[in-house]
């Protein structure tokens, strides 16, 4: 297991997103420079000041929309990239549903747009945000990288149609060194309290909608059903700290040359965490017993979503550190600094 741990000059797109500022701290710290791009439509751009204060090095950063390829030329012409991790996407499944075609667009069309350019400049090294939502409704748990795929929506199936553009480049150019990480549940924050998730409007995932609650911008967590084949009868998933995701991401880069070709990795704990845990966890983290209400069954979930960590551990040399209760902490401390997220500081 040999990685390439020269610095090098890494692209990072979604650079001012959740998991996307996180890996951009971790790169920066371990040395690499980084170019970030966005778009900021789900994003603050307050972000990357803050990405500079904790890193104590600043990013370079060119604001553009990845679908824009002559944008993207231009940045490849002249910046000296040795690699590019790709986060900018759309990712609420329930929108997705909504405005199939704004989804294709982001999250396939710019990413063929991104491996034009590319090739075209001879960067071929690549690591891509997938999901663990393209497996669907899974029959058994742990989920490893061969359990059959059945994606139920159109955001899922541009992550999945992602991974086959991928695997088809390698195969007809073996020059490509590509890894697509499939994330389990991203949640938590920079324990320093300046980077964490801020979702637009009303959080679609749980966690943030717990931390919401928990400083008082929402009245009570709506449990969505707690009749599920699970101890407690409420959902399952596998959280994992997104400092944890994000030291994931350079560790990939490090072992990109591994092997040939496309290579897909989980990124998860292993261990599965029930709503009604989540919550007790993060009520011990704010001090104080959160409201909630048992709804019914939200459209599309499944009962219990945990990974197989097997394969990061013994490709990457990578296991989660941070557990539930550090992930509630840390998502805690964000919310209650920044009880409105990054647009508090007088926007
Ligand atoms: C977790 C659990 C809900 C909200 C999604 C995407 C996945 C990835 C992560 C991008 C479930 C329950 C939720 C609420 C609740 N995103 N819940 N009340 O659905 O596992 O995964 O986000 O890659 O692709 O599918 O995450 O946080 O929405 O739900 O009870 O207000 O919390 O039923 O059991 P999910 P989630």
């Amino acid at each position: 297991m040999t990685s390439t741990q020269a610095t090098r000059t890494v692209l990072v797109t979604g650079a001012t997103g959740f998991i996307g500022s996180h890996t951009c701290v971790d790169l920066l710290a371990a040395g690499h420079r980084v170019i970030g791009v966005d778009n900021f439509l789900n994003s603050s751009p307050r972000v990357l000041d803050r990405i500079g204060r904790i890193a104590d090095r600043e990013l370079d950063f060119v604001r553009l929309d990845v679908r824009d390829r002559a944008a993207l030329d231009e940045l490849f012409r002249r910046q000296p990239i040795d690699a590019v991790v790709h986060f900018a996407a759309r990712k609420a499944v329930g929108e997705s549903v909504e405005m199939p075609l704004a989804y294709y667009d982001s999250n396939v069309g710019a990413t063929l747009g991104l491996l034009h350019v590319m090739g075209e400049h001879g960067v071929r090294d690549l690591v891509f945000s997938s999901s663990c939502a393209i497996h669907g409704t899974v029959d058994k748990v742990p989920i490893a990288e061969d359990a059959p795929v059945r994606p139920t929506n159109p955001y899922s199936r541009t992550k999945w149609i992602c991974e086959q553009i991928l695997a088809d480049l390698c195969v007809a150019d073996p020059r490509w060194h590509i890894t697509s990480l499939r994330y389990f549940n991203p949640v938590g924050a920079h324990p320093s309290g300046l980077l964490g998730e801020d979702p637009r409007g009303v959080p679609n995932n749980v966690m943030p909608y717990i931390a919401q609650v928990a400083v008082g911008r929402r009245a009570e967590l709506s449990v969505f059903g707690d009749d599920y084949p699970t101890p407690d009868g409420t959902g399952v998933r596998d959280y994992i700290h997104v400092v944890d995701l994000a030291h994931g991401h350079r560790l990939a880069l490090g072992h990109l040359r591994d092997v040939a070709g496309h290579r897909v990795i989980n990124l998860g704990t292993g261990q599965g965490t029930s709503v009604l845990e989540l919550l007790a966890a993060f009520s011990a983290a704010c001090g104080r017993e959160l409201p909630r209400r048992i709804m019914a069954r939200r459209a599309g979930d499944v009962a219990a979503l945990v990974a197989d960590p097997t394969l990061a551990r013994e490709a990457l040399g990578w296991t989660a550190r941070h557990d539930v209760a550090q992930m509630c902490r840390d998502a805690w401390e964000f919310q209650r600094l920044n009880p409105t997220g990054y647009d508090d500081e007088g926007a």
